[in-house]
């Protein structure tokens, strides 16, 4: 059986990263990039991203500016219309975020003002690598806006809200930290609430239905919310807390 476990741990490994990699689904490029938005692009990215070799310790968040004291995670961010008003209104927050989207990512910079560069650091890839490289508990709010909700039961397992992100993203909250979710699929609403609910790490703190209808005002509207509110949808805003904990 000894003998047998390198192969089973590789063919393990193999499993999750196809998994991980039909969750991106190809979709790491899109339309041709314009001229000077690829050049604005190759002139910046290299300067704020972040790699699945990155080593994140320390040294990376004196990088930031001084005044830096909170840090964000926004997870598949799009065009990044949410971290972009976020940016500007909270100038004592850096951005750590993540898109694998190529023109997602190119288009947050080229509506970036340059003084907003040095508080954000780019990882154009799966989301879950920028949560393993995170040291513990230095995160403060983490962000999954219409997250991509793989319809068929078949894909469920696509879905980047599961036990396992759950518990990831726990880690590299702070106590009392908060994660703020956007859907217009009633089948993940229920999903995501299944898994927060049943997960120790955080409490939905809704009481009635307007906590989850109605967003705080300094949750600004993304292209996928204005897309499903146009199409009839009801987007629903979930927003859970993580307990106090010693260990996360
Ligand atoms: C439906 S779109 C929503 C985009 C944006 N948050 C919004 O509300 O307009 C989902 C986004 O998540 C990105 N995405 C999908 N899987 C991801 C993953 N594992 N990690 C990070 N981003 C991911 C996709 O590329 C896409 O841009």
């Amino acid at each position: 059986m000894g003998k047998y476990r390198p192969f089973e741990i590789n063919s393990r490994r193999n499993k999750i990263n196809q998994a991980m990699n039909k969750r991106l689904f190809g979709r790491k490029k899109g339309y041709p990039l314009k001229l000077a938005k690829q050049k604005l692009f190759d002139e910046v990215f290299p300067k704020l991203r972040l790699s699945k070799k990155t080593k994140i310790n320390e040294e990376i968040f004196s990088q930031f500016p001084s005044l830096i004291d909170t840090f964000w995670l926004e997870v598949g961010f799009g065009n990044g219309e949410h971290l972009k008003w976020q940016l500007e209104k909270n100038v004592n927050v850096g951005f750590f975020c993540s898109e694998p989207y190529l023109n997602g990512v190119a288009s947050l910079i080229s509506s970036l003002k340059k003084e907003y560069f040095d508080r954000i650091r780019i990882m154009m890839d799966d989301a879950e690598f920028l949560l393993e490289l995170l040291p513990p508990r230095t995160i403060s709010k983490v962000f999954i806006l219409f997250p991509d909700p793989w319809h068929k039961k078949k894909h469920y397992k696509r879905r980047f809200i599961n036990e396992n992100t759950i518990l990831k993203i726990s880690n590299v909250l702070k106590n009392n930290g908060e994660v703020r979710i956007a859907t217009d699929s009633e089948s993940y609403v229920a999903w995501i609430l299944h898994h927060f609910l049943k997960s120790e790490q955080f409490v939905w703190k809704a009481s009635k239905k307007e906590d989850f209808l109605i967003k705080p005002s300094d949750w600004p509207a993304t292209r996928y919310e204005n897309k499903a509110i146009s199409l009839g949808k009801c987007p629903v805003f979930l927003i859970f807390s993580k307990k106090n904990s010693k260990q996360h």
